[in-house]
C-alpha cells in the first residue's frame, strides 16, 4: 500500500469537523428517504472499499440522492454542518479517489440512483444523461439510434458517466475521439455549498467567457458533483476490423502505428500495446481466454479500424499495411478477426489485463504518458530502473500506446511477500516517474491523481500552476469539504 495514504489521512483529520449529528442524519433522511440513505455498516462495504482492496474508508452515511434537487439539498445540509463529502459513481477509480478516508467523518454521495438517460437526440447528435448512467448503458442507448458514444474502457459495465467525467477518462478510443472531456457539450453541477450550476447547453459553439465545464471535468469530485451531462454522439460504425499482431519490438509497434496513421488515420480507432507477460497472466487467470497466434512473442499490438461507411474497404487496408510491415520485418505474425465474436475475444485479451494482474497477486500501477515517440525508451529505461530496485520484479507494461499512455504496472516477484512488495510502492513509483520526467512525460495519464498521487502532484506542479489550482479549489470550495485530501491538497 502506498505511503501517500497516511499523508492524506493526516491532512484530512487535522482539520476534521465532527458535524454528522443525529439531527443532521434526520434532516438528510427527510430529504432523501430511506432508499436514499444508508447508515447500516453491513450495507456500506461496497461504497467504502477501493476495488483492489488498497484502501478501506469509514463513513457515517452513504447518501444516494435520486434527483439533482435532492443532491443539492443534501450537499447544502452537509455544507452547513461542515461535513466533508466524497462524490462517488461506479467506484472503479484506480487512484483511491472515490472512497472516503479512514477518519470516519466523510459522507459518500453516490450518484448511482440518478441513472436516467433523459434524452437522445439523433438530429443534434447529443444525449442528455444523469451522472449515474452506466457507461455501457449510454453506449447502448446511442447504438439504439444508430449512433455511437465512443468512450470505451475495461470498466464500462460498472463505471458511470459522473465518474468518467470526474476523472476525464481516456480508454481505448482516445486516439480517435479524444478523452471524456472532448465528448461533452454541457454539464449540470452541484457546487460544494449546494447551489446548482446549470450549464446544460448543447451548443457546438459557445464562446461566452471562461469554459467552466472543463474545470469540473477531471477535477475528481474536488470542486462539486456533476449531476447531468449533455454528451456528443458520433455516427455508428458499420465496418470494423480488429487485428492482433505480434511485432518485433516496441520500436516496431510505433513504426506500425505510424504506417496505419499515414494509410488511413481517420479510420484508426485504437492502437494498444501488450507484452508477453501480460498476456500470459490473462491466459492463466481469465477462463475461456486462449492465445490467438500459434507461437508466443515478446510484443503485441491490438489494432482497430472502423468507419461509418459499410464500403470503406478496411479489411483490404489492414491486410495491405500488415503484409507490407511483415515483409519489412516489423510484424512477426498477425490474425484479423472474422466476426463480431472474434473481435470481442481479441479485445477481451487486452481488457482483462487489469483483472488478470490483480488475480496474480500484489501489483503496483503506474499510469504514465510520454510523447508517443518516447514509449520505447520509457519501457526500456523504466524496466531497467525497476529491476535494479527489486530484482525479480515482473514488468507488465501495456496500454494505449497510440496516445503515448502506458500502464507501466509491476507484479510482485514470484514467491515474494505481497505486502512487503506493496510497502515499496513509493520507491517503485519514484523510479518509474524519474524516467517519465526525463522523457517529458506525466505521472498520471488517464486515471487521475486521487489520493494515490496527491503528493506527486504537489511536487511536480509546484509553482504558479499549483498555486492557481489551489486558488481555484479555495474559491469554489472554501471549506475544503468536497473530496478533501484528493488531487490538490491545501497546506
Ligand atoms: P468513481 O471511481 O466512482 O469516481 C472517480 C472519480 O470521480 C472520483 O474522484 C470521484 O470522487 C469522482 N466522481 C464520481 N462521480 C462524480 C460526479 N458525479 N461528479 C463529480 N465527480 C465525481 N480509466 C481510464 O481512463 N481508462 C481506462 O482504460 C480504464 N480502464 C479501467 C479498467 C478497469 C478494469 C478498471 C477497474 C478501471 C479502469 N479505469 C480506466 C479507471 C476507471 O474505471 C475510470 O477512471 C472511470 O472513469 C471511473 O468511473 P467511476 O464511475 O467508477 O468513478
Ligand atoms: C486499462 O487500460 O486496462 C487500465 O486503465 C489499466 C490498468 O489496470 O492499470
Ligand atoms: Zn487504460
Amino acid at each position: 500500500m502506498p505511503d501517500t495514504m497516511s499523508d492524506t489521512t493526516i491532512q484530512a483529520s487535522a482539520t476534521a469537523q465532527h458535524g454528522f449529528t443525529p439531527a443532521l442524519a434526520e434532516r438528510l433522511r427527510a430529504v432523501l428517504g430511506d432508499k436514499g440513505m444508508i447508515t447500516d455498516p453491513a450495507e456500506m462495504g461496497g461504497y467504502l472499499m477501493e476495488w483492489r482492496g488498497l484502501w478501506t474508508g469509514r463513513s457515517p452515511a452513504i447518501l444516494r440522492p435520486a434527483t439533482t434537487a435532492e443532491c443539492a439539498e443534501a450537499v447544502r445540509l452537509c455544507a452547513e454542518a461542515g461535513v466533508r463529502m466524497v462524490p462517488q459513481a461506479g467506484n472503479t477509480s484506480m487512484v483511491g479517489a472515490s472512497v472516503p478516508h479512514e477518519t470516519g467523518d466523510e459522507v459518500v454521495i453516490s450518484v448511482s440512483r440518478m441513472n436516467r438517460i433523459i434524452e437522445v437526440d439523433p438530429a443534434d447528435m447529443t444525449m442528455t444523461v444523469e451522472a449515474g448512467a452506466v457507461l455501457a448503458a449510454v453506449q447502448k442507448a446511442a447504438a439504439d439510434v444508430e449512433c455511437l458514444f465512443p468512450l470505451s474502457l475495461g470498466a464500462e459495465g460498472t463505471a458511470q458517466i459522473g465518474g468518467n467525467l470526474g476523472t476525464n477518462a481516456g480508454g481505448n478510443t482516445t486516439l480517435r475521439y479524444g478523452n471524456a472531456r472532448d465528448m461533452v457539450l454541457g454539464l449540470e453541477v452541484v457546487l460544494p455549498d449546494g447551489q446548482v450550476l446549470d450549464m446544460l447547453r448543447r451548443l457546438r459553439k459557445d464562446n461566452t467567457g471562461y469554459c467552466l465545464r472543463h474545470l469540473f471535468i477531471g477535477a475528481e469530485g474536488t470542486l462539486g458533483i456533476i449531476t447531468k451531462a449533455v454528451l456528443k454522439l458520433y455516427p455508428r460504425q458499420r465496418d470494423t476490423q480488429v487485428a492482433f499482431v505480434a511485432v518485433e519490438s516496441v520500436d516496431a509497434a510505433l513504426a506500425l502505428l505510424n504506417r496505419f496513421q499515414r494509410h488511413d488515420g481517420a479510420s484508426l480507432t485504437a492502437f494498444e500495446y501488450m507484452m508477453r507477460f501480460g498476456l500470459e497472466l490473462v491466459y492463466r487467470h481469465i477462463p475461456g481466454s486462449a492465445a490467438p497466434l500459434a507461437d508466443p512473442h515478446e510484443h503485441y499490438c491490438l489494432i482497430e479500424l472502423s468507419s461509418p461507411r459499410p464500403d470503406a474497404s478496411l479489411r483490404q487496408g489492414i491486410e495491405a499495411v500488415l503484409e507490407a510491415a511483415m515483409a519489412d520485418g516489423l510484424v512477426r505474425d498477425a490474425v484479423i478477426a472474422e466476426s463480431d465474436a472474434q473481435r470481442a475475444a481479441l479485445w477481451r485479451l487486452r481488457e482483462e489485463h487489469s483483472e488478470a494482474q490483480k488475480r496474480e497477486g500484489a501489483s503496483i500501477k503506474n499510469d504514465v504518458s510520454v510523447p508517443v515517440s518516447r514509449v520505447p525508451a520509457l519501457i526500456a529505461d523504466a524496466s531497467a530502473a525497476c529491476r535494479a530496485l527489486i530484482p525479480g520484479i515482473r514488468v507488465c507494461a501495456f496500454g494505449h500506446v497510440g496516445d503515448g499512455n502506458i500502464h507501466f504496472n509491476l507484479s510482485v516477484p514470484e514467491g515474494a511477500d505481497g505486502a512487503a512488495f506493496l510497502k515499496r510502492w513509493d520507491e517503485v513509483a519514484a523510479a518509474v516517474n524519474g524516467v517519465v520526467r526525463s522523457l517529458g512525460g506525466s505521472f498520471s495519464a488517464e486515471h487521475g491523481v486521487g489520493r494515490l498521487k496527491a503528493r506527486t502532484l504537489a511536487a511536480w506542479r509546484e509553482g504558479p500552476e499549483l498555486d492557481l489550482m489551489r486558488a481555484i479549489k479555495r474559491t469554489i470550495d472554501p471549506g475544503n469539504l468536497m473530496n478533501p485530501g484528493k488531487v490538490v491538497t491545501l497546506p
